[in-house]
């Protein structure tokens, strides 16, 4: 028995890919919702019209035209518009995690729903009471909410009217929104995550082979240094309302590999590290940039507009523990190769010893083992691994059944690498598979990209009844939980 006695077992959501709504009841539109459906060969779009009417779709990462307008086009189908409409099926949701014997389940709060626009000084108190509601219901089943406060969805009125993030007027836009989520959820809500992925703006600036240009980096790096800061400010805020609410940062885990013992890749590999993993941890954990930062910023000439004010904030405002998502390993190497391997962000140079999914992901557990041993040695803080999950295509049987015996095979072998590195002395408290129920992918916007215990009847030409049911691996997690991760067969 490996596993802490009260450790969290549980799944992880997203507002924007599960809670439909989009414009029910108050909420205001978030990027998503001018994000079009697509897969790993084709972009999801973002979609606009111009001054003269005229509707357009720019792929995502890239820049829109000056002067044009975000718009839903007639002719777009837009996934997150319905998601799985949680919003209406939280309470039955709820129930079959409770059914699995979750003891965690992560979500996150939908800036637009409490704040439409995101720059008013009241809440929309629709959005406020629906997320209550939904806590109130994870208590009735004992089931301790893991609360991400920015989960990829910023108001679209503030990507439009401030140019998002790269606009300090932000830092104090979000303060006020976690402030009402830690005021009003107090009692409700003790776990809370910062930003999701904080890290992703610049580490997958050069992903697919993409060459960003110094401007490119100069907004990326500063959007995180705008993201860092005000992460900082709603821990200091957060434990100021609730001196009980532990608070964490969330970091996209890559284990990155060396491609081969040329000493170039294991110095590419140890700088790979610093600007996609440590760089947003270390100011989250410790409170201040590491030392390779200034290297970072000189490579691409970066000049960061860094107040005084600023660095008390990050070195008042350290976690209380890290979170992570981890999926897969990547290879860096310094030498050509044309066999690159890509997924939705994310992409690498293939690895012999590895297989991969069938939307191009390394199937590595190793590699978590490897990520939470280095990590927990590196901060010694709680650690958690928020989001694990193998995407796949499932199919439904005449008699109604989901047999996904690739998900429970690869769950096993990820719950055995966190076996190891807890016997190996890392602090693991919590974890939340991704997508715990069918959602909508956040990278291709597809729905047959499966990732859940729970099947969701909604496809990708917008179809489907929304009907719930339980896959093969429902029953197997409620048993590995049930055991508290001793009965893995
Ligand atoms: C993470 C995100 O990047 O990976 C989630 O935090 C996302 O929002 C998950 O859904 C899996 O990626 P995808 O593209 O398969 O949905």
């Amino acid at each position: 028995m490996s596993f802490k006695e009260g450790f969290f077992w549980g799944g992880a959501t997203a507002a924007n890919q599960c809670e439909g709504a989009w414009n029910v009841d108050g909420r205001g539109p978030a990027m998503t919702d001018v994000t079009t459906g697509g897969s790993v060969k084709e972009s999801r779009m973002i979609t606009y019209i111009d001054k003269d009417g005229k509707p357009g779709k720019a792929g995502r990462g890239m820049k829109i035209p000056e002067g044009v307008k975000y718009a839903v086009l007639d002719t777009e189908l837009y996934p997150n518009h319905d998601g799985i409409d949680f919003y209406h099926y939280y309470k039955e949701d709820i129930a079959l995690f409770a059914e699995m014997g979750f003891k965690m389940f992560r979500m996150s709060i939908s800036w637009s729903r409490l704040y439409p626009r995101g720059d008013e000084e009241i809440p929309n108190e629709k959005g406020i009471e629906f997320y209550r509601n939904v806590f109130k219901e994870c208590q009735k089943h004992n089931i301790e909410p893991l609360v991400t406060i920015w989960h990829f969805d910023t108001p679209l009125y503030l990507e439009e009217n401030y140019g998002g993030w790269t606009n300090r007027k932000l830092i104090e836009f979000y303060e006020r929104f976690a402030r009402t989520c830690f005021k009003e959820y107090k009692g409700l809500v003790k776990y809370w995550l910062t930003f999701n992925e904080i890290n992703n703006t610049v580490m997958f600036l050069e992903m697919f082979g993409n060459k960003a240009t110094d401007e490119m980096y100069k907004d990326g790096y500063q959007i995180l240094h705008n993201q860092l800061v005000a992460s900082a400010r709603a821990v200091q805020a957060g434990h100021e309302i609730d001196s009980e609410n532990m608070i964490g940062c969330m970091i996209c885990g890559i284990t990155f590999y060396p491609g081969t013992c040329d000493p170039k890749d294991i110095l590419l590999n140890r700088h790979t590290w610093e600007k996609g993993i440590f760089y947003c941890g270390d100011v989250q954990c410790k409170g201040k940039y590491g030392t390779y930062a200034k290297r970072l910023w000189a490579e691409h000439n970066v000049k960061l507009d860094i107040t005084e004010q600023d660095l008390i904030d990050l070195k008042n405002g350290t976690v209380d523990m890290y979170s992570f998502s981890y999926y897969m390993s990547n290879n860096v190497t310094t030498h050509d190769t044309k066999d690159m391997v890509g997924g939705n962000f994310s992409a690498g140079a293939r690895n012999e010893y590895l297989t991969y999914s069938d939307w191009g992901w390394a199937l590595d557990p190793d590699g978590l083992q490897y990520y939470l041993e280095m990590i927990y040695d590196r901060y010694e803080k709680p650690l958690l691994v928020v989001e694990n999950g193998l995407g796949a295509f499932d199919t439904v049987e005449v008699d109604g059944s989901i047999h996904d015996p690739y998900r429970i095979d690869y769950y096993r072998e990820h719950i055995k690498a966190m076996e190891k590195a807890v016997n190996n002395g890392v602090d693991l408290i919590a974890y939340t598979t991704w997508g715990c129920i069918d959602l909508v992918s956040a990278g291709t916007g597809e729905m047959r990209k499966r990732y859940g215990f729970i099947y969701v009847d909604k496809h990708d030409d917008g179809t489907g009844t929304m009907a719930r049911s339980r896959k093969d691996s429902f029953y197997w997690y409620k048993k590995v939980i049930g055991s508290n991760g001793a009965d893995l067969e």
